[in-house]
């Protein structure tokens, strides 16, 4: 094994990758001006700028000026949520999403709900997937905004955002919010054929840098600024553009998108390998569903707390991690496989595995063969 530890928490955050802190280093050094500024440093900023924003809008097959860049996906999901919210409030104030969003969603939502406006929270099935007909039941003629996410951060599903999409077109007023952040690079995901007025993307998640991020904002649609100002980014995010981690962040998207396909098949087979692998495993229960995004693996220690299961493998240098503990009623229980109507001995064992493009072979099953004794060791204890 080349490194000497074995990082399985990708869905957290990724190692940046050689080329994205390359460039990073050299736009930070050489365009380092303000790209409002009118003189010649500035304007070499602001010309570097209109090229990422550029280069951005061609991956994602949108035009230069639907890209705002971010900060990444917390920001990009409050900006987009409360910015629909509080902009088209008017029109109407009921909000659609689903219960296992990531608490940057259902936050926002629920501070919406404290300001007055009435959200829905779909449920899920076993697989954690949002049924398209309780979308079309839940939708009402004050219905502003659905805000459901590709990809789950804890279990992998994949929602079925097309048919949402083909459902919200239907309704003149409704918005459709997507949090790609998980799905970035490992799905594909058209934004034009899902019918997506509004797409988050996290920079960190993609082998590029913290603190960047996209919102994909249609031509034409509108929404109320959370930071008012110097009027960046088409007024809806205003702040002196981070020029060198857009660089990083357009770079680490190109290299995402180039090999998507070929990590797709190698994380696949990876999956397959380590599902199977758990299910021989005694005393593991597999929570991802068996078609789900290649990269996360989401199973429970019944019995075993997951803080010692992690930590038990740190001993061996491998690194994975636990649920989400944000948003859940309880602060052991992880409410994503609440809503998938796990057990809650399950909802309280969830461990995640996370892989990467550079996630080896020999990794998963050094970890499958540390996992199966560490938690016969736990056990043992416990008896
Ligand atoms: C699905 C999903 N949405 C949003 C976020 C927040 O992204 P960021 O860490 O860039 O704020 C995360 C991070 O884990 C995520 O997994």
């Amino acid at each position: 094994m080349e490194a000497n530890f074995i990082y399985l928490d990708n869905s957290a955050t990724t190692k940046p990758s050689d080329q994205v802190l390359e460039s990073f280093t050299k736009a930070s050094a050489q365009y380092f001006g303000n790209a409002s500024s009118i003189h010649g440093i500035g304007m070499d900023a602001d010309r570097l700028l209109r090229k990422s924003r550029e280069q951005a809008a061609s991956l994602l097959q949108v035009s230069p000026n639907e890209i705002v860049f971010t900060s990444g996906g917390t920001e990009g999901n409050n900006i987009a949520i409360k910015g629909i919210a509080l902009e088209h409030q008017n029109r109407g104030k009921h909000i659609i999403t689903s219960t296992i969003e990531h608490p940057s969603v259902l936050e926002a939502c629920q501070g919406l709900e404290a300001l007055g406006f009435d959200v829905t929270y779909l449920d899920v099935d076993e697989s954690g997937l949002v049924d398209v007909s309780s979308v079309k039941a839940a939708m009402r003629d004050d219905t502003i905004l659905v805000s459901i996410m590709h990809v789950n951060n804890e279990i992998g599903s994949v929602q079925p955002i097309k048919q949402i999409g083909e459902i919200v077109a239907n309704y003149p007023k409704a918005f459709f919010h997507v949090d790609h952040v998980q799905g970035f690079g490992k799905l594909p995901l058209n934004l034009d054929e899902c019918h997506i007025d509004l797409c988050t993307i996290s920079g960190h998640k993609i082998h590029g840098l913290k603190g960047t991020g996209i919102l994909f904002v249609k031509h034409n649609v509108k929404l109320f600024s959370l930071a008012h100002g110097g009027g960046q980014e088409r007024k809806i995010r205003s702040g002196t553009e981070n020029v060198a981690g857009i660089v990083a962040l357009v770079k680490a998207m190109r290299l995402a998108l180039e090999s998507q396909d070929e990590v797709n098949a190698k994380l696949t087979s990876l999956k397959h390998i380590l599902m199977e692998q758990l299910q021989s495993t005694e005393g593991i229960v597999i929570n991802t569903p068996e078609q789900s995004a290649p990269h996360i693996i989401n199973f429970s220690a019944p019995g075993l707390k997951p803080e010692v299961v992690i930590h038990a493998l740190e001993e061996f240098g491998i690194y994975i991690s636990t649920k989400s503990a944000c948003s859940s009623k309880s602060a052991d229980e992880s409410a994503v496989l609440i809503a998938c109507g796990k057990e809650r001995a399950v909802a309280i064992s969830g461990l995640r595995v996370s892989m990467s493009k550079e996630t080896t072979r020999e990794e998963i099953e050094y970890f499958s063969q540390q996992l199966q004794e560490v938690t016969e060791k736990l056990r043992e204890v416990m008896r």
